[in-house]
């Protein structure tokens, strides 16, 4: 991520939420999560590139507790007010951290989840790196992110993006093994529909995969 992309986020943070689209991707991932990590309520999690935390507060029923974490400092302000709305506050927080820069929290989580977040990270397998040094072992990691999109369609509108045009699912799947995670599971995660970027191109939908590792 590059100091364009936090202001980009920066300036988007404040009008994030009032797109319907974001909230509704957001209950239906929650969706895929509970599906495929079964989880039991009792999970300690730390979401990476949380934004605003709408998946996380989405999933409030599911754990005892969230700490949101973002690179953006207005993305975890919007976060911190979301928490405080839902009166969450005892169990969520949410934190400005990008773990790529950024010394690792010491605390040890059972899960990490991240949504759309780390197609926009450059240093990706340090960053897995990173949170498998944040997982008890045995705990998992849960990326919900875009399908290889090589024609860079989904960031067409983006000026200056930086980051991977989405991920080929087999590739991503062995840097997960290359960075200590076992058994990778790869599933499809719905889609994203969005607008294409010049005149009049109309709108795209671009797959996004479900991929879960293990400490
Ligand atoms: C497309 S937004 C997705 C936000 C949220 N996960 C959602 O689905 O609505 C990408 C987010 O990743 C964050 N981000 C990008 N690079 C990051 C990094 N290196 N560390 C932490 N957050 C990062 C951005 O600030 C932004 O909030």
């Amino acid at each position: 991520m590059t100091s364009n992309d936090h202001g980009h986020f920066d300036d988007a943070a404040s009008t994030w939420d009032d797109d319907p689209a974001k909230i509704e991707r957001a209950r239906a991932t929650a969706q895929v999560l509970r599906d495929a990590l079964h989880l039991k309520g009792t999970e300690s999690v730390l979401e990476v590139g949380g934004g605003t935390g709408q998946l996380s507060l989405a999933l409030a029923d599911d754990v005892a507790s969230v700490i949101v974490t973002d690179a953006s400092a207005g993305m975890v302000e919007v976060a911190r007010r979301n928490i405080d709305a839902a009166a969450l506050g005892d169990r969520f927080g949410a934190e400005q951290l990008d773990l790529v820069s950024n010394t690792p929290p010491r605390e040890k989580f059972d899960g990490v989840w991240t949504q759309l977040a780390l197609h926009h990270v450059q240093e990706i397998d340090k960053l897995l790196e990173r949170i498998r040094g944040l997982l008890v072992p045995g705990g998992w990691l849960a990326v919900v992110d875009l399908d290889d999109d090589r024609e860079g369609a989904f960031h067409a509108h983006y000026d200056d993006f930086d980051g991977h045009h989405g991920f080929d699912r087999d590739a991503f799947a062995e840097r997960l093994r290359r960075s200590g995670f076992h058994d990778v599971t790869v599933t499809d995660a719905g889609s994203v529909e969005k607008e294409l970027g010049g005149d009049d191109q109309g709108r795209g939908t671009f797959g996004m995969f479900l991929a879960v590792g293990r400490a």
